[in-house]
């Protein structure tokens, strides 16, 4: 049995007042998530606060982004091993707005995988096809070659060390959610392609949905069978919404 997660991307947004109200919500209203695993990725400059704020509870924490190298002149760029120096378990990595708006390719995306699993960060990679692309009917080209990219670096059983979040772009920061069903017609399509591989590593892979999710939708998505939680980006920057979709996490196993 998978067990969901429920992660919150809170992208470039938040202060050290806002932190400590936001994190202070989510932790005063948490009620039962032993059935689903919880995290906040905030801004980098963010984490020690969300560490010394989540430490000890049931929530965990990430980055939204790392460098492909270990240390030295990189200007602007946060190694692995400083988001392990203060208690990250995950990173973003592939996110649509890294890939369009940094011009990240699948081949960097891959290297960041490579590079956070071989760290021991669960990196948790974002696919998902444009709106022009789900037009052109390509939705399962493009999110079967950013997979692939992965793959093809690490191997299907490094796959299995993150997570995946199929975030259709489209539906990301529009309120245009994915209806559960074409979101879990692309999940499936995600684990068949991989069980193609590695059975193990498809039943026990945990696909996220990302997009727009709402405390009024999630429930509805993660009931389907490859849907298994999801990564949520504004809704996640208020406590209520984002308890909101950890309950329904919690509720969609049995
Ligand atoms: P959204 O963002 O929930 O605001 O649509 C999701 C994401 O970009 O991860």
């Amino acid at each position: 049995m998978r067990r969901p997660l429920v992660a919150g991307n809170w992208k470039m947004n938040g202060s050290r007042a806002s932190v400590q109200t936001l994190l202070s919500g989510i932790l005063s209203g948490i009620e039962d998530v032993s059935r689903c695993e919880v995290a906040v990725c905030p801004p980098f400059l963010y984490i020690p606060q969300a560490q010394s704020m989540l430490t000890g509870s049931p929530v965990a924490w990430g980055g939204q982004n790392l460098s492909t190298e270990a240390a030295g002149a990189f200007t602007g760029e946060i190694a692995a091993s400083m988001l392990l120096d203060f208690g990250c378990t995950y990173v973003i990595v592939g996110h649509s707005e890294r890939r369009s708006l940094y011009g990240e390719d699948d081949a960097l995306v891959a290297r960041k995988f490579a590079v956070a699993r071989d760290s021991g960060l669960k990196p948790i990679l974002c696919l998902g096809e444009t709106l022009e692309e789900r037009e052109q009917g390509v939705t399962e080209s493009v999110v079967a070659r950013q997979l692939d990219a992965v793959i093809e670096a690490v191997g299907v059983e490094g796959l299995g060390a993150g997570v995946i979040a199929y975030e259709p772009v489209w539906a990301i920061g529009t309120g245009r959610t994915a209806t559960p069903e074409q979101a879990q017609e692309v999940h499936a399509f995600i684990r068949e392609r991989i069980a193609a591989q590695n059975e193990q590593v498809a039943q026990d892979l945990r696909i996220l949905y990302g997009g727009s999710m709402k405390p009024g939708n999630a429930g509805d998505l993660m009931a389907k069978p490859d849907i298994d939680g999801g990564l949520i980006g504004g809704a996640s920057l208020v406590a209520d919404d984002f308890l909101g979709i950890c309950r329904a996490a919690q509720e969609s196993v049995a």
